[in-house]
């Protein structure tokens, strides 16, 4: 069963009324550039096959219900206590449903809301760095876009994802997973300028080139509402304000002796991940359209280690799961995401996946580590409707 039939199974047993379509979008793997798009910099994510699907039926109220295969809770509001609600907070996973519907209508003033039934289901792994967040969104927001009439475009509805996970759940994340779920193409990533909000698909090749991404989920758990990424970010806003510039994204490589001077040393090592890892973001698609996918692993092993000790947002796992790939022949391995816990990819010829699967699992046992979740993700298309 894929999400999409568990999302209509999930529909029926709801309501009687029929589904007026099934939307889905996938989570996403970041390839690389990481915190840099909160900096207005630039990121190169691709957008993965397990995907979120939303299942939805027309009431006769003004009530959005949301259910889902995660939760054994619907929730319900209506729309005009939707405001209310959102500011209230505490909705735990509807957050993310109720919070599009809120964001779509704050973007879209002349849609057409009507009351839906809104059943979820999901094959994207939670809480590995994939972002079933920004699947959730993407489903519900490409669903009510249609639904209500709203008439966004994907960059819209990828700047209404955001806003629901930035002032309804409260997580001060940036744009990237929205963008990578909104406008996934199937074997490319999506290189993306945060600032502008341009995006480019670059061609990946992995699979002529006998390459897989293989993905370890630590299960070591993460939240991007609280601590660490938030102290990270406002780590960056000190460093652009030092410099008297709107973000990082003004500075380059040649700002960094400067930056050593003016700045203590944790927040100059916190700029320095970002400077480097947006030329970092830039070699990457160079490379790959001069050489091939081959050609990036040294740029991927680079960006780890900038994250490790110069962002320092790494845990142990992931940096065993980086280790242990490299030694089984990856070309290139780090962490993705956001960071303390989640996940790492790694870019390694298909060929290897068995041995380095093994060797990552002994390694963890090893250490006295929980058994991680592997498996190969493939780049993917973005979101869309199903039925
Ligand atoms: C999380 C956030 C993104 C991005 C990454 C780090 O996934 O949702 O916006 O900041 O962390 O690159």
């Amino acid at each position: 069963m894929t999400a999409v039939d568990d999302a209509r199974t999930l529909l029926s047993s709801l309501t009687d009324a029929p589904a007026v379509g099934v939307w889905s979008a996938p989570g996403r793997a970041n390839l690389i550039g990481e915190h840099t798009d909160y900096n207005e910099g630039f990121v190169f994510p691709f957008a993965i096959a397990q995907r979120t699907a939303a299942a939805v039926a027309i009431r006769s109220d003004d009530v959005i219900r949301v259910t889902s295969t995660f939760s054994s809770d619907s929730v319900e509001v209506s729309l005009s206590e939707l405001d209310a609600r959102i500011a209230a907070g505490g909705l735990d996973w509807a957050g993310y449903p109720l919070g599009v519907a809120w964001a779509l209508l704050r973007e879209a003033p002349d849609a057409d809301p009507r009351g839906v039934d809104i059943a979820l289901a999901s094959d994207v792994p939670v809480g590995a760095g994939l972002s079933s967040s920004a699947a959730i969104e993407g489903a519900v927001a490409s669903a009510l876009n249609d639904v209500w009439n709203a008439g966004l475009d994907k960059v819209a509805l990828a700047r209404v994802g955001r806003i629901a996970e930035n002032d309804a759940v409260g997580a001060p994340t940036g744009i990237m997973d929205q963008m990578a779920s909104m406008l996934g193409v199937a074997d490319a990533a999506t290189f993306l300028d945060c600032r502008t909000l341009e995006t480019r698909s670059v061609a990946l090749g992995f699979a002529e080139a006998g390459l897989s991404i293989l993905v370890v989920d630590t299960l070591v758990e993460h939240a991007h509402s609280t601590g660490g990424y938030r102290e990270r970010r406002e780590a960056c806003e000190r460093g652009a304000a030092a410099f008297g510039v709107p973000s990082l994204r003004d500075l380059t490589v040649d700002d960094l002796p400067r930056a050593e001077e003016i700045l203590d040393e944790v927040t100059f090592r916190r700029v320095r991940h970002i400077i480097t890892e947006n030329q970092r973001v830039l070699d990457t698609v160079a490379a790959l359209d001069a050489d091939g996918p081959s050609a990036i692993g040294d740029l991927l092993v680079a960006s780890h280690v900038s994250m490790r000790d110069d962002f320092e947002i790494s845990v142990p796992e992931l940096d065993l799961a980086v280790e242990t790939a490299l030694a089984s022949g990856a070309l290139g391995a780090r962490m993705t995401g956001g960071g303390f816990g989640g996940a790492a990819i790694a870019l390694i010829s298909t060929d290897l996946v068995p041995a380095a699967t093994e060797a990552v699992l002994s390694a963890f046992a090893a250490s006295g580590f929980r058994r991680p979740n592997i498996f190969t993700v493939t780049p993917s298309e973005g979101a869309r409707r199903d039925v």
